[in-house]
């Protein structure tokens, strides 16, 4: 008989996000506050998806709709856990008591991982955003060794408000929280990122007998490295940085991990071949894809939804969101592009120019002052300074249609919905409301009137009155 291979585990993750928050001052809960266009809880379960969780448990504070959505919208098959009262970070993870006892047979007998072992688990915690998947992969990795418990811990010099991660020798005995610490524990300066990883052959014992006889009456997480040694299994410990590790509890560090994840941002668009002029002026979306040679001028946001393909140009002060720029497209500098704004290839818009669910063909330009808005402008055309697509009529929104190679006159204003015909001419200061077919000339404004000498004339008579005024007694 051949030996069946071993069942390789799968992951499940729990994320703490349970508390108000209190210190961000917020109506707002504190996981749902965003960082580089995307919630603190949206960036943790993004990293729990990137290391492979195969079931996702996230604990949060009963009756929270707005966070329920976050979970709904970001990671659709997690399961929601309430954690009524909050007794300490060991309480929230057996809010999710349900998932852990559910094993790799969760989805019926398959007959995979069905013989007892429990999943690999690793719990995360909603207000420590900076983490990433790759991290929490290794977090993971000492228990494929046979670590029951693994802490994630950091060195630093200012160890205050955390918990000192306790060792003997190389070995792991103990996390003591500040408040529990000794005078010597606190001298300790390895410190508990609060993150951990758990064999799930052991979590739930390990939980279930966690106390909380301790300065704060809460049942700590970190009590289970204590317990896993006292029943001589094994406890691995796997570095991170103090930067990466860092949470969020005020408005302050809510800055920090933004400065945090923006950096990162940038780093990772200059490696990818985008130039940016005064990076540390150019601000980014967790999505923000900058293709290669594409060249950013200081001062430019780019809010969510933006792809900008190769060798297009983000001149300075531009705001896009839900943008897609295609090769070689340039826009700015002042621009607001928004609302599904597309430029085709080697189109441009200049200085105040706003698009909103408008699309540029291969070329067009509009170069100036102009507002397009629920518009389809063809290959080649030239929109002229001032140009108004006036899209709404106060109840709802019209489209306007340009066809490829038409010329729109400056200062004109194009009342939706309406179409300009391929290669057609629109005088300068025209107000169009009927459509203009392809290759004619529509003018829609008054004819000029020109008399000659009558200025000086004006002004003659004028002056003529002013003087018999003051000569009347
Ligand atoms: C925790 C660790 C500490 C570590 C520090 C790192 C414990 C007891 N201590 O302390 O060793 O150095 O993180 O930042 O774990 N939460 C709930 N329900 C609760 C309690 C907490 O959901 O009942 C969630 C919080 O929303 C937060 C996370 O768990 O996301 C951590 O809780 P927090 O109170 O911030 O723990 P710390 O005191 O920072
Ligand atoms: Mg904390």
């Amino acid at each position: 008989m051949t030996t069946p291979a071993p069942a390789r585990r799968s992951l499940t993750a729990i994320v703490l996000a349970a508390g108000k928050g209190t210190r961000m001052r917020s109506d707002l809960p504190k996981v749902l506050h965003r960082l580089a266009g995307r919630s603190m809880l949206g960036h943790v379960l993004a990293a729990v998806q990137a290391a492979g969780a195969a079931r996702i448990a996230v604990v949060a504070e009963p009756g929270r709709d707005d966070v329920a959505r976050e979970i709904a919208a970001l990671a659709p098959g997690a399961a929601i856990y309430p954690q009524v009262e909050r007794l300490g970070t060991a309480h929230a993870v057996l809010a999710a008591r349900a998932i852990l006892s559910q094993g790799d047979d969760g989805e019926g007998d398959d007959g995979e991982g069905d013989d007892g072992e429990g999943d690999d688990v690793i719990v995360a915690f909603g207000d420590t955003p900076l983490i990433t998947g790759e991290t929490l992969s290794r977090l993971r990795a000492p228990l494929a060794e046979g670590a029951a418990v693994v802490v994630l811990a950091f060195e630093t010099e200012a160890p205050a408000g955390y918990g000192r991660v306790l060792t003997e020798g190389a070995r792991v005995v103990a996390i003591r929280e500040e408040k529990d610490a000794s005078e010597a524990e606190r001298a300790v300066r390895l410190c508990n990122a609060g993150l951990m990883a758990l064999s799930g052959d052991h979590a739930l014992a390990l939980l279930e007998r966690i106390g909380n006889d301790n300065a704060a009456g809460e049942y700590y997480l970190p009590d289970a490295v204590a317990l896993a040694v006292g029943d001589g299994l094994s406890v691995a410990v796997v570095p991170v940085t103090e930067a990466e590790a860092q949470g969020v509890n005020d408005r302050v560090q809510l800055g920090v991990a933004e400065a945090a994840i923006q950096a990162r941002l940038r780093r990772s668009a200059q490696l990818g071949g985008a130039t940016l002029v005064a990076p540390e002026t150019v601000f980014l979306s967790h999505d923000t894809i900058l293709g290669r040679d594409v060249l950013v001028e200081p001062n430019v946001v780019f809010d969510t939804g933006v792809r900008v393909d190769d060798g297009c140009v983000v001149h300075a002060f531009s705001h896009l969101k839900d943008v897609r720029l295609e090769a070689g497209a340039s826009v700015g500098p002042f621009a607001r592009l928004r609302g599904g704004a597309v430029l085709e290839a080697g189109a441009s818009i200049g200085n105040f120019v706003e698009l909103k669910n408008a699309r540029l063909g291969p070329g067009a330009k509009a170069a100036h002052l102009t507002y397009l808005g629920d518009a389809e402008v063809g290959a080649r055309a030239n929109v002229g300074a001032g140009t108004i697509t006036c899209n709404y009529d106060g109840v709802s929104k019209h489209r306007t249609t340009i066809g490829a190679g038409a010329f729109i006159g400056s200062n004109s204003a194009l009342v939706a919905p309406v179409a300009i015909g391929e290669g057609a001419f629109v005088a300068s200061g025209s107000v169009i409301t009927d459509d203009v077919p392809d290759g004619a000339l529509a003018v829609a404004r008054g004819r000029q009137a020109t008399k000659p000498g009558w200025a000086e004339w004006k002004r003659a008579a004028l002056q003529a009155e002013k003087v018999a005024r003051a000569g009347k007694p």
